[in-house]
């Protein structure tokens, strides 16, 4: 299989993201298993969305959250629930938007570059499955419609691996 990246210059966010959805349908046409569509997911933000160092989950196991498919630097590997920005989302069960990490109070640093972050729950059936983890080398690179973008891109991720959650 060969997937070129659509690198059309887009002008507004809304139009980036409508982007992404139907490239994010097509990459996970016909397959179901959800590591596999999890890490073409991460890389496909990687390499559409500007100004990111860290895109990728970390899984729900056991209580935890464990660094699941990413592209970027090496992350620190678990996360425990309530910690950080990640185990913050995960408990609440809310997307948060950090528009500066230093700020946070226990937020995790795991690339010395990040300076704002977005982390999206993934709920499948009202169970929490891990969470979708960006970060950003700006300030405040994250916003309301970046929430909203994801959360959509997510819940696509969630609905084409539906039941396929076997790394639970
Ligand atoms: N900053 C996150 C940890 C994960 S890394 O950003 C990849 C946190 O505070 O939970």
């Amino acid at each position: 299989m060969t997937f070129e990246i659509s690198t059309t210059e887009t002008t507004s966010k809304a139009e980036l993201y409508a982007s992404l959805q139907s490239q994010l349908r097509s990459l996970l046409e016909g397959e179901r298993d959800f590591i596999a569509n999890a890490a073409n997911f991460s890389s496909l933000l990687y390499h559409s969305l500007p100004h990111l160092n860290w895109a990728g989950f970390y899984l729900l196991k056991d209580g935890e959250l464990v660094l699941g498919p990413f592209q970027g630097k090496p992350a620190c590997v678990r996360i425990a629930m309530g910690k950080g920005v990640c185990g913050t989302a995960a408990e609440q069960r809310q997307t948060i938007l950090v528009e500066n990490v230093h700020e946070f109070p226990g937020h995790i640093a795991c690339d010395s570059e990040s300076n704002s972050e977005i982390v999206v729950p993934l709920i499948a059936d009202q169970q929490l499955i891990g969470v979708l983890d960006l970060d950003s080398p700006l300030f405040s690179r994250f916003d309301e419609e970046d929430a909203e973008g994801l959360n959509q891109l997510a819940e696509i991720l969630m609905t084409e691996t539906e039941g396929e959650f076997t790394f639970v």
